[in-house]
């Protein structure tokens, strides 16, 4: 399994995974619009044979206000099926945040999860220490609440910069 940065002619491989693993999909302008705007941020897994089996869209968040340090928001992450619980969306996730941090600053991560979603909230909360911010009425497409969640990237930075600290982000693998 590779897991490397997400390239243009990987956008369709994405979109199909999505498609496959989750009901919020997402137009190929819109795929395109992450890669070309944020293009160090969204990451690729795949197989022996180049097939993408995960991935995670990621962006810069578009609504931060003036004066407000930037923070990155996870789009869409998902996995095949049969390539589950090893360990590859921690390993997509881990990466997309410590490129958020490296490149933009960025201070934290946010997304948005179903609450019924057990498997991600598993992976956002109890693996990779997300907390709950919000609770948002209604926001998916067929009425399900979302929870906000949010992750500080002070781990990915040293005290006078943003240079990853690898060490830190090896000890979490
Ligand atoms: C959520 C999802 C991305 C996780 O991908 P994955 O590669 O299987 O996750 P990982 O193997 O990295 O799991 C890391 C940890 O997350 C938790 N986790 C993952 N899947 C879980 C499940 N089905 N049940 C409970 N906990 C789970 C576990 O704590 C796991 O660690 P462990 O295997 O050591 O116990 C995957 O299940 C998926 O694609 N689901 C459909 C799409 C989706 O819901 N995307 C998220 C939208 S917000």
């Amino acid at each position: 399994m590779n897991i490397r940065l997400a390239r243009p002619d990987d956008l369709a491989g994405m979109q199909a995974c999505n498609l496959q693993n989750l009901p919020e999909n997402y137009t190929m302008r819109y795929y395109l619009y992450h890669a070309m705007t944020w293009p160090g941020l969204s990451f690729v897994a795949e197989d022996q044979k180049g097939r993408i089996v995960g991935y995670i869209l990621a962006k810069i968040d578009e609504e931060a206000k003036e004066g407000e340090a930037p923070h990155g928001h996870v789009t869409s992450i998902s996995v095949l099926r049969s390539y589950r619980r090893l360990g590859i969306a921690k390993k997509l996730m881990l990466q997309s945040q410590e490129a958020m941090a490296a490149i933009y600053k960025a201070s934290f991560v946010s997304l948005h999860v179903r609450k019924s979603n057990r498997a991600a909230l598993s992976l956002y909360r109890d693996t990779l220490g997300f907390t709950v911010k919000d609770i948002e009425k209604g926001y998916y497409a067929d009425g399900e609440d979302a929870y906000a969640m949010e992750l500080s990237l002070a781990r990915f930075m040293i005290d006078t910069g943003t240079i990853p600290r690898r060490p830190t982000l090896e000890m979490n693998r």
